[in-house]
């Protein structure tokens, strides 16, 4: 029996292991390829530390000093990551976010800090939410009943993205979840003459326990779950209606967030839209790998590669990630 695929003897014709030989045919033929400037780097200040705190549950990810932040910004962008996104927390929450509105609260001032070291050698970035800043750690003001007021904490999330755009910061990434954020945040940013500062909306954003991490990393006091703002990981056509609701409303970039369980609506996204899509490698995903690496489980940096190459793979064109800084080096 012969067919088109088998040679002489019976043996196979076409050998797709050929293109596997060696590193250099691998190499040119690989589909996907990482660089420095798909990546974007999260940091975390911390208002009033003397000296960077490690995050326990991050190991080798801080909250940064004032002074260790410049540091870090500046290591970043010498190494060509693509972006930055900042994030803050102030030594007094309360039950409106005020710190996340002050002009000189510590997101503010990190701004500023941050634009003054690097300029426009990266993009800068900040989070657009109010969790980090309250004392409930909800992502907006509650009404009495304890549920979140989602236009009332529209009106907060404007006032904030003008205070960021004046800070310095490039790019707005409206974190939230409330519906109308995206139209909100962009109509107050033009109103204000901001009209190029963009939006990198958190569009497809899940209720996800992989958020856990970042908890800790943000002093998080936050009792209950996020449940009635976030999606359920169940659905998906769900990310697609938030996605073009936001493209509508004036979003420049789409985020999915996770990244790794979520692969598969990165995939449709990216089919489905014409805008650049990022995905977040959440602070769980990192503290797995880590950990496992800690127990020899896994091989670390192999790993780290891999699932930042599959996130671009899945049709991600930016990648936040807390490795950011050191896969750029490798790459290099
Ligand atoms: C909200 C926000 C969160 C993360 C980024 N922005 C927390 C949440 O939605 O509960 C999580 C990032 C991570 O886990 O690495 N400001």
């Amino acid at each position: 029996m012969t067919d088109a695929s088998s040679g002489s003897g019976g043996f196979p014709l076409v050998r797709p292991r050929r293109l596997r030989r060696t590193p250099a045919v691998r190499r040119l033929v690989a589909e996907t390829r990482l660089h420095p400037a798909d990546l974007i780097l999260p940091l975390f200040v911390r208002e009033g530390a003397a000296e960077p705190i490690p995050i326990s549950s991050m190991p080798g990810v801080v909250q940064h000093t004032r002074d260790t932040l410049r540091k870090a910004a500046h290591e970043a962008v010498s190494l060509g990551v693509g972006g930055l996104m900042l994030f803050g927390i102030p030594s007094a929450k309360d039950a409106c976010g005020t710190a996340g509105t002050d002009p000189d609260g510590i997101l503010q001032v990190a701004l500023r800090d941050v634009a003054s070291e690097v300029g426009d050698a990266t993009v800068i970035m900040s989070d657009l939410c109010l969790d980090e800043f309250t004392d409930h750690g909800h992502c907006g003001v509650l009404r009495e009943d304890g549920t979140v007021d989602n236009d009332a904490t529209l009106a907060r999330y404007a006032e904030m993205a003008i205070v960021q755009a004046e800070a310095g910061a490039h790019m707005l990434g409206p974190s939230g979840m409330m519906d109308g954020q995206v139209g909100h945040v962009r109509r107050a940013l033009d109103a204000a003459g901001h009209t190029d500062t963009s939006i990198l909306a958190y569009s497809a954003k899940y209720a996800s326990g992989f958020y856990g991490p970042f908890r800790e990393a943000v002093e998080s006091t936050l009792q209950g779950d996020r449940m009635t703002y976030q999606q359920d990981p169940a659905n998906a056509d769900e990310s697609l209606r938030e996605v073009l609701l936001d493209i509508a409303e004036g979003a420049d970039m789409v985020m999915v967030k996770p990244a790794m369980s979520y692969l598969d609506i990165v995939r449709r996204i990216a089919d489905e839209v014409h805008v650049p899509v990022a995905a977040y490698q959440v602070s769980g995903e990192y503290a797995m790998v880590e950990a496992a690496a800690a127990n020899g489980w896994i091989d670390r940096d192999r790993v780290i590669m891999e699932t930042l190459t599959s996130i671009r793979r899945a049709g991600a064109s930016s990648i936040l990630t807390y490795w950011a800084t050191e896969a750029a080096r490798k790459l290099h």
